[in-house]
Parts: C-alpha cells; structure tokens; sequence
C-alpha cells in the first residue's frame, strides 16, 4: 500500500466510522442504523456455514471449527441488534411483503462498496462454492479488523445513564470484540497457507481494495443525495430471526 492509499485508508475509514456513530447516537437515525447492521450480520450466517461446510469437504477441520465459531457469533451479533431494535419498538420490515421496499434497498444487489471491493470478480466466482480461499480470508480479514474498531466507536457515543442504551453499548462492546478474534483466526489462516511476505503483500492488496470501495460509495452517497430507504418498520416480531439475503459481513 503507497501512502496516499495509506492517508486515504485512515481519512476514509474515519469518515464512515463517524457517520455510523452519529447515526447511532441520534435517536432518529438509530432505528434504521440497527436495522443494517441486523441485516448484515444476520446476512453473513447462510454464507459462513456454507463455506464451513466446504472447509469440512476440503478437509480442512481446523478451518472449519473457525468458520463454525464464526458463524454463531455473527448470529448473535444479529441478535443483539435485532433486540435493540425491539426496544424501541421496531423491527426490519419484512421484506416478502414490503417488495418495493425491498428493491428500493436491495444494496446487497447493487452495493457500491461490494461491486468495487470484489471487482473483478463474478457473482459466481463471489460463491461460497467457488470463492478463492485466500480472497476469502484476506477480504474478510480486512472487514473484521475494521469492523472491531468501527463497533467500539459505536459504541462510546452511547449514553451509560440510561438502561437500554447501556444496554446496548456492553453489546456492542461484545461484537466488537468477537470481530478482534474473527480478525485474528483469519490472518492465522492465512498464515497457514501463505508465507509471511505474501500474508502482508494479499492483505496490502485488499486494504487498497477496501480505500476505493469506500471512496466509490462515498460518491455514488453524493451523486444520490437522496434519502436512504427505511429499513425498518413499527412492532415486535413474533421471533427474532430474520433471514435477510446472504451478504459478506463482519
Ligand atoms: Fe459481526
Ligand atoms: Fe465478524
């Protein structure tokens, strides 16, 4: 990584991280904040099981305990913002009968972040099938190493003096924390299969991949400028688990 990638990296992972605390913090926006991060990590299971089981195939057991750990966590970390959202009275909206709504925020299909972060890549090279491992680990790798710090920014703009924002900062707290290990387990794995230069050299390429995939969404952000779509609607749900589209996520 050169070091305009290197300056670009910390201004633009500064700048998401920021929008997503205030987005947190403010009680309007925060709704809809839960509800994507429900949805994404929720969204991860399906993907992370199927490679687990294709690890399992391959033969690789040690990878495939990880990816099973792996996916458990990334189930509660859905459920800890499934639950947020439940106190205060809302929840995802249900996608099967809110179609429009649904297209509207279909950002798993057309994601800016996703489309530059994986170009050059097919939706079916992209399969937890087919996916090259080490794009697998390496990508990852960069979102989780992300992700633990992004949650822990999260979760320090949350109030402690009233119970279910507290609440819910030690639940983030957590989630950030198990990204710390997800991120760990994958440069190991890494480390399993590469040797030490190259390990530094394919998380280099995707750190580059991650600095212009945030630059591509911030400017398809202001190109739209228009209101983002409402992810959630109004109730409890009678259980809390969504099965939104699979999506790559920490
Ligand atoms: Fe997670
Ligand atoms: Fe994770």
């Amino acid at each position: 990584m050169d070091f305009f990638t290197q300056v670009l990296h910390l201004v633009g992972s500064g700048a998401a991280a920021f929008i997503t605390a205030r987005n947190m913090r403010d009680p309007l926006t925060r709704p809809n904040t839960l509800a994507s991060l429900q949805l994404a990590e929720s969204g991860s299971v399906p993907y992370l099981e199927a490679l687990r089981d294709r690890a399992s195939a391959e033969g690789d057991t040690w990878l495939a305990e990880k990816l099973t750990c792996h996916a458990n966590d990334e189930r509660r970390h859905g459920q800890i913002f499934a639950n947020a959202l439940k106190q205060l009275n809302k929840q995802v909206i249900d996608f099967k009968k809110a179609p429009q709504a649904a297209e509207k925020s279909g950002e798993s299909k057309r994601n800016p972040f996703f489309d530059a972060y994986f170009e050059g890549y097919s939706q079916g090279e992209l399969k937890p099938e087919a996916i090259d491992w080490i794009a697998f680990l390496a990508s990852t790798y960069i979102l989780e190493l992300d992700a633990s710090k992004d949650f822990v920014r999260m979760a320090n703009v949350l109030p402690e003096d009233e119970p279910v924002s507290a609440k819910l900062k030690k639940g983030i707290l957590s989630v950030a924390s198990d990204e710390t290990g997800h991120a760990a387990y994958l440069r190991e794995a890494l480390e399993r299969r590469l040797m030490v230069r190259e390990v530094d050299a394919v998380i280099d390429s995707w750190r580059t991949r991650k600095v212009n995939a945030i630059l591509a969404m911030v400017s398809s952000f202001i190109q739209k400028s228009s209101k983002s779509p409402s992810l959630v609607q109004d109730g409890v749900p009678s259980e809390l688990s969504a099965t939104p589209e699979p999506a790559l996520a920490a």
